[in-house]
């Protein structure tokens, strides 16, 4: 069965007809064609946007002049009350800073020493299912949120989500996303800066979240100080200096960066781990051969993990947990022969680009085999890009590419999946979410 994608629009370009469906799902706005254009360009009032699928094209915006693409400020505007000056949102020498610091903390070598938090999230989530397997029909989204908020957790803070400060930060941060559900939609719009208006719940809940991760900053900093800590992520991005500068995070640069690891790496694992049990639920032989394979209970045993490691992969392709993001020229340029103004948008779509019918043999088709080159099969990996590419990509995309096959083997050693009663319609909210969740029912392997 072909994996299901968001409803297909009138593709006649229209801003009524376009902001009508922003205001719905940013995704099911976009027009059908992009599943075959290289580019589109969609021009209106405020609007003036590229939306890129050329892989040559992207290879310029992410990797080789990345600078002169930088993220959009207006983007940023949506992000800021709840993550400051973040690296996620920042640019130029401030984000140059922040990435020296983090991106030591999650060198292979470090992600070692991550799993064993990782591999108690995962027991914690096996054990948290147990009651609900029992054939009747759930939504696996916030079980794969609260799975993914543990493990952010315990590998940063070695605290499990049951800890006071971290449920506190879980809590609210659904409300948040209650209170602003597309943070991108404005970014994506293209609407000026002055049009990010926050909700005054916004702002709450962003305080709220920001004064418990200020708490849980401000104890660490102490043991720091008497040298009790644990060596987690925390500790080790709190101690880590700047290389060229010498300079270490101070408080509120460490709560703009906690709060960035949370909405980041929490969100967009929940979301990739949710549609992998989706995926499997509807392909049963490749729950067979992921259970065959058993589940890693040291770093090593990740090795064994081949197969879970590949419907992980195709689970990131078919349903990319960013399916779009903005940049904005810094300067005029030529897109494809099109003159592209300073301050144009630039649109990359992973949904698209995965989907992409001139790049991929059977692209809507789940095929996770697809990703074994060993067998003589061809994939395109440039054409894959689920955390970004470039000096912007994911700092944390090895970190996930363990979290998510060890969880996905872990819950499918335990249990058998069978799709619910509804298929789920892909909409994007921070991230690629089903419209009404995503239902599936579970029953004990054994
Ligand atoms: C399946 C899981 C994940 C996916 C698909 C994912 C994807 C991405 C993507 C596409 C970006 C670039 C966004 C853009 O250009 O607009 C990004 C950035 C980022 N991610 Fe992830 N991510 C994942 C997990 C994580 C984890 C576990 C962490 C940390 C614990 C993390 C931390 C970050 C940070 C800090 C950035 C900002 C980097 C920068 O702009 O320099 N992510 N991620």
């Amino acid at each position: 069965m072909i994996p299901p994608k968001p409803p297909a629009r009138d593709s006649r370009p229209s801003l009524w007809r376009f902001v009508r469906g922003f205001r719905r799902d940013i995704l099911s706005a976009q027009s059908p064609r992009l599943y075959r254009a290289w580019m589109a360009e969609f021009r209106a009032p405020f609007i003036h946007s590229f939306t890129c699928n050329d892989p040559h094209l992207i290879d310029l915006v992410l990797r080789r002049r990345p600078m002169d693409f930088p993220k959009s400020p207006r983007m940023a505007a949506g992000l800021t009350p709840l993550l400051g000056r973040s690296s996620f949102i920042s640019n130029g020498e401030r984000w140059l800073h922040q990435r020296r610091i983090i991106d030591p903390a999650f060198e292979g070598g470090r992600l070692r020493d991550s799993f064993a938090a990782m591999l108690a999230a995962s027991d914690a989530t096996v054990a948290r299912l147990v009651p609900l397997a029992d054939g009747r029909d759930i939504d696996i989204e916030p079980l794969t949120s609260h799975a993914a908020a543990d493990v952010i957790f315990r590998t940063l803070f070695s605290i499990p989500i049951e800890e006071e400060a971290a449920a506190g930060v879980f809590a609210a941060f659904r409300d948040h996303q209650q209170a602003q559900p597309m943070v991108n939609a404005g970014g994506l719009l293209g609407l000026p800066r002055w049009l990010h208006l926050h909700s005054r719940r916004t702002r709450q809940t962003a305080r709220r979240i920001r004064g418990l991760i200020g708490q849980l900053v401000a104890t660490r900093a102490a043991r720091i100080a008497a040298g009790d800590a644990p060596q987690d992520l925390a500790t080790k991005i709190m101690t880590t200096p700047d290389p060229q500068t010498g300079a270490c995070f101070n408080h509120a640069e460490m709560i703009d960066e906690v709060a960035t690891f949370f909405l980041a790496g929490h969100e967009t694992s929940a979301s990739a781990l949710a549609w992998a049990l989706f995926l499997l639920a509807e392909n049963p032989d490749w729950q067979d051969r992921i259970a065959a394979e058993g589940t890693a209970r040291d770093f090593a045993g990740m090795r064994g993990l081949a197969a879970a490691r590949a419907v992980f992969r195709e689970a990131l392709r078919l349903y990319p947990p960013v399916a779009m993001t903005v940049r904005q020229c810094a300067h005029a340029e030529t897109l494809r022969n099109r003159r592209a103004p300073k301050g144009a948008q630039v649109v990359i779509s992973p949904f698209h680009l995965h989907r992409h019918e001139r790049l991929w043999d059977n692209p809507d088709s789940f095929d996770p085999d697809r990703w074994d080159t060993e067998n003589g099969k061809t994939c395109q990996r440039e054409a894959f890009i689920p955390f970004s590419a470039g000096p912007r990509a994911c700092p944390g995309a090895g970190f996930a590419m363990v979290e998510g096959p060890l969880l996905l083997a872990a819950i499918i050693s335990a249990f058998r999946i069978k799709p619910g009663a509804a298929r789920p319609v892909p909409v994007l909210r921070m991230t690629l979410r089903g419209r009404d969740g995503i239902r599936l029912r579970l029953t004990p392997r054994l």
